[in-house]
């Protein structure tokens, strides 16, 4: 089931009608290190309802790791430990969204190259790994139009904030309305419904990578989203609908050195300081 993201919320219920209620296991059959185990609970009567999680009132409450809190202004996931960081949240207004947006770099950026953004193309593109919509972001601000998929309705419901925000911003309120729509689904499943007409120039991802060292520094709102989706093992599975899917390209996004997906080799890569995007060029291009 998909839905642009303007629309009501009874989207998210029908697709996470199964457990786990309240708890999300994020270790995986063949991870190299188990997850511990999360606990989620909401504090907004009708989200918790929405994502079949327990209603918690007193964040200071035994039993729970996390808690998605809807405070005056927002959205925001908490961890619970006392050395936990702050809380997560999506801004596409301000932080590292608004200072992409200003001082990325334009259509020179290497985002915006592997995607073959040029003066003369805008490629319609599906971001298939969204997350917090950083990268979506990024792509629609330059002028592509972009179905961000989600398959966490955590991670769906934070990114779905985040965007209403922005939707009523009077700078870049237009353009989220008119060019970013979230669908809240397996990418693979995403991809291999679309017909004809509707797939897109270029599918995106930007799997999790599992980190295994334990010293790796890696931003708050990366670890969490690793805690709350875990590592993306099926992520070569993802890349070969992609392959099937996209009219001109698909792109990776990988760490520098990260050796490539599982699959065919990429026509080209980009290198960007931390980054490398693998390209796989289709038709067309
Ligand atoms: C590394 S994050 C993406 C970050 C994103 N590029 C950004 O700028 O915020 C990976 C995200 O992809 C999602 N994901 C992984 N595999 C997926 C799939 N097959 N379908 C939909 N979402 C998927 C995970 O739940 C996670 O939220």
């Amino acid at each position: 089931m998909t839905t642009h993201c303007s629309k009501p919320p009874e989207w998210i219920p029908a697709l996470i009608a199964a457990p786990p209620v309240g708890a999300v296991a994020v270790s995986m059959p063949d991870s190299p290190a188990p997850l511990p185990t999360i606990t989620i609970a909401a504090t907004d009567p009708l989200l918790a309802a929405e994502l079949q999680l327990p209603l918690l009132t007193d964040p200071a409450a035994p039993g729970f790791t996390h808690l998605l809190i809807s405070t005056d202004d927002r959205l925001e996931l908490r961890e619970l430990a006392s050395d936990a960081p702050g809380p997560v949240y999506v801004d596409f207004l301000g932080g590292t969204a608004a200072h992409r947006r200003r001082f990325g770099g334009g259509r020179n950026q290497p985002l915006a190259r592997a995607v073959g953004l040029k003066s003369n193309a805008t490629p319609s593109v599906i971001d298939a790994t969204a997350g917090l919509g950083g990268d979506a972001f990024v792509l629609a601000c330059l002028g592509c139009t972009v179905r961000l998929v989600e398959r966490s309705p955590i991670i769906a419901v934070l990114l779905r904030d985040g965007l209403r925000r922005a939707m009523q911003d009077p700078v870049i309120g237009p353009l989220v309305k008119e060019r970013l729509s979230l669908h809240l689904a397996d990418g693979r499943d995403f991809l291999s419904r679309l017909d004809e007409t509707q797939r897109p120039d270029v599918v995106y991802l930007d799997p999790m990578y599992p980190h295994r060292r334990k010293t790796a520094l890696v931003g708050k709102e990366m670890r969490l989203l690793r805690q709350i989706a875990g590592a993306d093992l099926d992520a070569p599975a993802l890349l070969e609908a992609a392959l099937t899917c996209a009219r001109r390209r698909v792109v990776v996004k990988r760490p520098r050195l990260a050796p490539i997906l599982i699959g065919p080799p990429p026509t080209l890569n980009i290198i960007a300081p931390n980054t490398r995007f693998d390209v796989y060029l289709r038709h067309h291009d």
